[in-house]
């Protein structure tokens, strides 16, 4: 190699190491910020879970997702629209940025982090975002997703439920392949999932929770079901 081309390479090297500032903020990075998100947010049109789906949110006003109901009046109250600047603060220290919101998370402190968080989010936030930060390989399809509920549409026999009957304080749950399991009372949730990956028929489903066995819960398609299908009867 000539003394040129190495003096130039030392330069590049050089200057890179005195400017640490302008790093590129990477959007793959941001991707595995973007976790912390997940549990209560997707990037899928219409798909709400704890908090509403981020999907298209640049250019919004706040809390104008539509068909969203549990939005905080506080966050309602304000008038700004979300771009780089205010999600930022927003995702910095929430409860600072709009005081008494729903939003039950402390907020991204490290600048890297959370400017490599809004290089995902401006990818994923943009319309179709969540097909392409899924097409560029940034995140998983399932993780598009959020924590949405595992879809229940299809339970086995194993997980239909035939019958539910109440008895001292257990439940004897009766699945659709004959067999009977008794729960203690505070060990067995009743939950309702009204999405149209819910439960399918009128009869709920069964699904494990905890490491033990000894837990579960009973996922109904409508609140109405649980007190006509659960009969008090020893
Ligand atoms: C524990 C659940 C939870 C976590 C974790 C969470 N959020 Fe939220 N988020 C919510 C809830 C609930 C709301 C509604 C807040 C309100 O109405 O006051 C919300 C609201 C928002 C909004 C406003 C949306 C709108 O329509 O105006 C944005 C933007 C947002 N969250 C981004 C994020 C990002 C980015 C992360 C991860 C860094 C995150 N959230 C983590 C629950 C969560």
């Amino acid at each position: 190699m000539s003394t040129k081309f190495l003096l130039a390479g030392i330069v590049v090297v050089i200057s890179a190491a005195l400017s640490p500032a302008k790093a590129e903020s990477d959007p793959k990075r941001g991707a595995t910020v973007y976790r912390a998100c997940v549990v209560c947010h997707s990037l899928e049109p219409q798909l709400h879970l704890t908090g509403p789906s981020l999907a298209g949110l640049w250019g919004k006003k706040a809390a104008s997702v539509e068909d969203f109901p549990r939005y905080s009046k506080a966050l309602k109250a304000q008038a700004f629209i979300w771009d780089e600047t205010t999600l930022n603060a927003w995702v910095a220290n929430p409860e600072a940025f709009v005081k008494d919101n729903y939003m039950t998370f402390r907020g991204i402190k490290d600048d890297k982090a959370r400017s490599d968080l809004i290089a995902f989010l401006r990818l994923a936030l943009a319309p179709d975002g969540a097909k392409s930060v899924v097409a560029k390989d940034l995140i998983p399809e399932q993780m598009a997703r959020g924590q949405a509920p595992e879809p229940l549409d299809r339970a086995g026999p194993q997980e239909q439920v035939a019958s539910v009957r109440y008895c001292r304080n257990t439940f004897f749950v009766v699945t659709a392949d004959g067999v009977e399991r008794p729960f203690w009372e505070m060990n067995l949730r009743l939950k309702v999932d009204s999405s149209a990956t819910g439960p399918k028929g009128g009869k709920p489903v069964l699904t494990p929770s905890g490491m033990q066995g000894d837990r579960a819960s009973l996922v109904f398609s409508d609140p109405a079901q649980i007190s006509a299908f659960v009969q008090s009867k020893c």
